[in-house]
């Protein structure tokens, strides 16, 4: 085989969350060109999981759309059978759901901390441990793949950049990193692999009231000097995935223009 081929996922099943819009769409799309059938998990956009559908089967693959709120334990769980269940068991998963909710410290209300945590931090943690139940069920497919299967987390830059007005959401994806490397420490051994992609400032609806009012002031912040568009992040989880990735364990991959190069201090400080 040659080296590049490895980035191949002919055969391989991949169940991606929040996959209605965004880098989740993006990446379910890119995952079905490397040759991958997809569960399109969604939350409450139907139409956006069904473009994702048709996005997928453009690209010759098979895939089905599955609505599930990744913050319960039994939606995880039917999201999973349902992938067995028609497409097949899952070689891998990516956590991508995620939801921002700003508040000035003193305004946030318990409502507004704990929905951002069960999202994106518990939501995480219940889409690994389910995923990891299952490859263990599976068994190793070594025609499809060097690993048991493979887990990505979509964390973020403020996994390590903090970032006033939403401490929810920065806590969440600090929480996210260190659940990935405790994971990865702790499945390894079992051939599963386990990364995170930690993207800046990307064009989805999560932040499209900010890009509106200062995409400027946005773009000051990245050394690369654009804001990035979901398909930099979907090429990325797709490489990270792949046997291409084999060596790659426990990783968060910044994918973010150099957003996390302190931009501050281009000029000196
Ligand atoms: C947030 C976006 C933000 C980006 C860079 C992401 O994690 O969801 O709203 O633009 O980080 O600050």
């Amino acid at each position: 085989m040659s080296m590049t081929e490895a980035i191949s996922l002919d055969g391989q099943i991949a169940l991606v969350t929040g996959a209605s819009s965004g880098i989740g769409a993006a990446t379910a799309q890119a995952l079905a060109e490397a040759g991958a059938d997809v569960l399109v998990n969604y939350h409450s956009d139907e139409e956006g999981a069904k473009a994702t559908l048709a996005a997928i089967q453009a690209a010759g693959r098979r895939g089905i759309v599955a609505r599930g709120d990744v913050s319960r334990e039994d939606d995880v769980r039917r999201l999973f059978d349902l992938c067995e269940g028609e497409l097949g068991e899952v070689d891998i998963v990516v956590s991508n759901a995620g939801i921002q909710i700003d508040r000035a410290f003193t305004d946030m209300e318990l409502a507004d901390w704990q929905k951002v945590i069960d999202i994106n931090l518990t939501g995480a943690f219940l889409v690994a441990r389910e995923a990891v139940r299952r490859f263990e069920e599976k068994g190793m497919r070594p025609e499809l793949s060097r690993a048991l299967g493979k887990i990505v987390f979509n964390s973020s830059v403020h996994e390590r950049i903090p970032w006033a007005g939403r401490a929810n959401y920065a806590a969440s994806k600090g929480g996210v990193s260190l659940l990935m490397r405790s994971l990865a420490q702790e499945v390894g051994r079992r051939k599963i692999r386990v990364n995170s992609v930690a993207p800046g400032a990307i064009a989805t609806a999560i932040n499209e009231e900010e890009r509106e009012e200062g995409a400027e002031e946005i773009r000051s912040l990245i050394p690369y000097g654009r804001i990035g568009e979901p398909e930099d992040i979907a090429r990325v989880i797709a490489w990270l995935v792949s046997d291409a990735a084999d060596y790659v364990h426990g990783h968060s991959l910044f994918a973010d223009g150099g957003m996390a190069l302190y931009p501050g201090f281009i000029d000196n400080g």
